[in-house]
């Protein structure tokens, strides 16, 4: 039995949409979870981030042992009181974060130890330490086992060792996790891009029993194509009645493709980062708002939507604060990416209840494949 029931409402094709009960509220599907890597979902209020339709947040295992520390944290009453979201939260176990940030670390069967890329400190990230610090410090609400994650490309038998090593460990924080009422755990299947390695990485997971199932090891370099054609596999074999998540991904191309491969959750960096560096999304393909042909155009991002910085701010004005480095600039850039990829998410859902998912991707292809983005 798991305390986060899953509600399927409607298929088209591999398609799903449907309901993810947790007990800080109901979770539509498929879903798009802003990064809050510092506890905070960067440039933004929560006001902002409730207004752009966002439901559940995500924070980092990794970097908030380091700073603020998963004990303080907890002293204050844990990350969503800390906050102040007292929606959903899913954290990352930490092992992903290690490998793309810290200068040194080095994988045991037992642990990952590193030093911290902020002060050079030495910390070690086993699964039950990746377990303590999500659900008994921090609260999280979804906890992800601890997992290796290998680059790409990697030969196959590199990718093989990672995912046993990766079963054993999500082994381990099931343990470390046993049952909870009020809290979900999430296994990772790990393969890299090798079809026989991901079947095999399923089938240790389902031995396990997890409350979701996270793809990972994709989005690490192999572009959209292969993403595309590792998915065609990889997600299907996933339980149907569970949720699946795609972890990292993506650009808006990346997640109506995956969704179309039967994908429910994603994370990704991309409105905030990219927002605070001036690229914009809109409907018609991604722009650069600090291209000189923006520099006299008096419309807003998109008039039609409900997030006043797409709305009420000409791309003229946007242009000049970015120009000018001027935070407010970076601030409703943000804002604008993250409501434009909730209305994406929102526009999926109700394609593919109204069984009209493939119209959609086709029109949505038409624009952003093209443009690559
Ligand atoms: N974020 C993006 N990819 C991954 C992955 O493979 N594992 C974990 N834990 N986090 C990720």
């Amino acid at each position: 039995m798991t305390a986060f029931p899953f509600e399927l409402k409607a298929s088209d094709g591999q398609a799903r949409t449907g309901v993810l009960k947790t007990p800080r509220g109901d979770i539509p599907t498929p879903i798009f979870m802003p990064v809050g890597t510092a506890a905070t979902v960067k440039a933004l209020t929560l006001d902002m981030v409730r207004q752009s339709h966002a439901k559940i947040i995500l924070g980092n295992t990794y970097h908030l042992m380091l700073r603020p520390t998963a004990e303080r944290v907890k002293r204050l009453g844990g990350l969503h009181k800390f906050m102040g979201w007292d929606g959903p939260i899913l954290t990352d176990s930490g092992g992903f974060q290690v490998m793309s940030l810290s200068q040194i670390s080095k994988v045991t069967e037992d642990n990952v130890t590193f030093q911290s890329h902020i002060d050079g400190s030495r910390h070690i990230l086993s699964p039950e330490r990746s377990i303590e610090i999500q659900a008994d410090l921090l609260g999280s609400d979804i906890v992800m086992q601890l997992d290796e994650c290998v680059s790409y490309p990697a030969d196959e038998a590199r990718a093989q060792k990672a995912l046993q090593l990766s079963a054993r460990w999500g082994q381990r924080s099931k343990a470390a996790f046993g049952t909870r009422d009020t809290q979900a755990l999430f296994g990772i299947q790990q393969g890299s891009t090798f079809e026989a390695l991901r079947r095999e990485s399923t089938d240790r997971l389902l031995e396990i029993g997890f409350d979701g199932y996270a793809i990972g090891g994709l989005a690490v370099g192999e572009g959209h194509e292969a993403m595309c054609d590792t998915l065609d596999y990889c997600a299907p074999i996933l339980p149907w009645d569970r949720p699946r998540y795609l972890m990292g991904v993506g650009k808006p191309i990346d997640l109506v493709e995956a969704v179309a491969r039967g994908v429910d959750m994603f994370d990704c960096v991309l409105p905030t980062r990219s927002g605070r560096h001036g690229q914009v999304w809109t409907w018609e393909g991604p722009i650069n708002i600090k291209n000189a042909r923006f520099a006299e155009d008096d419309s807003p991002l998109d008039p039609s939507s409900d997030c006043p910085a797409s709305r009420d701010y000409s791309k003229a004005y946007l242009h000049h604060l970015m120009r000018s480095e001027e935070i407010l600039g970076q601030v409703l850039l943000s804002w604008h990416n993250i409501a434009f990829f909730q209305a994406l998410m929102i526009k999926i859902r109700a394609a593919i209840a109204a069984g009209e998912f493939a119209q959609f991707r086709s029109w949505f292809r038409e624009t952003h494949l093209a443009s690559k983005t």
